[in-house]
């Protein structure tokens, strides 16, 4: 689809690049030709991610940050910068999310999906920023994971919903107010994709054959299209495009709205007592 030098002599770091959609971006973008930091919680995830792309004759490096807290996002780009030089592309696609009935979420449940998607986009974002404002030779472009009920709002995942649309704002309001200093602000709306992560979070049960029902495309998203999307927003092609979020949901959205709204229709207390059985036991 693109050439194959399209990234060159670019460096871009992935938040949650250890594992499914963000591992499948920071990939695609060092066949590419970029340099490609990493970063999360995990050092395992981000080491199998590092020796796939450098196994593939790529350049990539790692750093572990809990994006929640802004002086572990700082180390993380210093090291990163370190390593391979200016980063001129964030993608911030860290995120948690999980199924729960609202009346039952705790604060710290709450607080614990906000601060990583909401604040967690900021802290990244805002490091970023700092490095490029002020130093006119260079340029950034920052892509944020969203989901398309960002706009929508959506039953049973509502610290997500929250903060997702926090991020989109997030998106509109920098895209505007940082194109002074050459950084560019967009953002993708992917519906279901296939992960480890997201599915063994907010698909039980029956719910994935309910969900593929929902898409016109009758199908799921894959990890490829979602990446290949984001390497046309991180090209220098894409120059003029900002403040834009891109849907990749197969129609999804636009013929279901809310992403799990369906399960309203069944009884709740069998939909809670699901829900239930799919918190984590402590
Ligand atoms: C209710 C839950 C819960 C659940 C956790 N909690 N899971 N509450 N139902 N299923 C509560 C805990 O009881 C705790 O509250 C609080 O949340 C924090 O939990 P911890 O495990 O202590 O937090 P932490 O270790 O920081 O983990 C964060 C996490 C976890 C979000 C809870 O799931 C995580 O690390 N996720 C990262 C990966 C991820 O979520 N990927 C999916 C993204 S998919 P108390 O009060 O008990 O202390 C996605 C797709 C969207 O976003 C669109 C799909 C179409
Ligand atoms: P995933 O594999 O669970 O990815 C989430 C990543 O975020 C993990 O690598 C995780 O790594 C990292 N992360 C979580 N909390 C973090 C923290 N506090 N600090 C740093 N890193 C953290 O799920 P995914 O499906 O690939 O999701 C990727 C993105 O796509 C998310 O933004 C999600 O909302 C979005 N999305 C996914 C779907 C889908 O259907 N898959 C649909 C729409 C949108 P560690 O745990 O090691 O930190």
């Amino acid at each position: 689809m693109y050439r194959q030098d399209l990234l060159a002599g670019r460096t871009v770091v992935v938040t949650g690049g250890g594992t499914g959609l963000g591992r499948a971006m920071a990939e695609r973008a060092a066949s590419l030709g970029a340099k490609v930091g990493v970063m999360g919680r995990s050092a395992g995830t981000l080491e199998e991610t590092v020796a796939a792309i450098r196994a593939a004759g790529g350049t990539a490096s790692l750093a572990t940050a809990d994006v929640r807290d802004p002086l572990q996002v700082k180390a993380a780009m210093d090291a990163l910068e370190a390593a391979l030089g200016p980063i001129d592309t964030l993608v911030n696609n860290a995120a948690g999310n999980f199924l729960s009935p609202s009346e039952d979420l705790t604060p710290n449940a709450f607080n614990s999906v906000v601060q990583i998607v909401l604040y967690g986009t900021f802290h990244c974002t805002q490091e970023f920023a700092r490095r490029i404002i002020g130093n006119p030779e260079r340029k950034g472009n920052i892509i944020n994971i969203v989901t398309t009920y960002a706009w929508m709002g959506s039953a049973f995942v509502l610290p997500s919903a929250c903060a997702k649309a926090g991020v989109l704002a997030m998106t509109r309001s920098l895209a505007v107010e940082w194109a002074t200093y050459g950084i560019r602000v967009n953002a993708i709306a992917p519906g279901p994709i296939p992960t480890d992560g997201a599915f063994s979070r907010l698909m039980a049960g029956g719910f994935e054959e309910e969900a593929k029902k929902r898409i016109p495309a009758k199908r799921f998203g894959k990890p490829q299209e979602l990446a290949d999307l984001a390497m046309y927003l991180m090209a220098d092609e894409s120059d003029y495009v900002t403040g834009e979020c891109v849907v990749l949901d197969g129609g999804e959205w636009l013929q279901s709205g809310q992403e799990f709204s369906g399960y309203v229709q069944n009884d709740r207390a069998a939909v809670k007592a699901v829900l239930h059985a799919m918190k984590p036991k402590r």
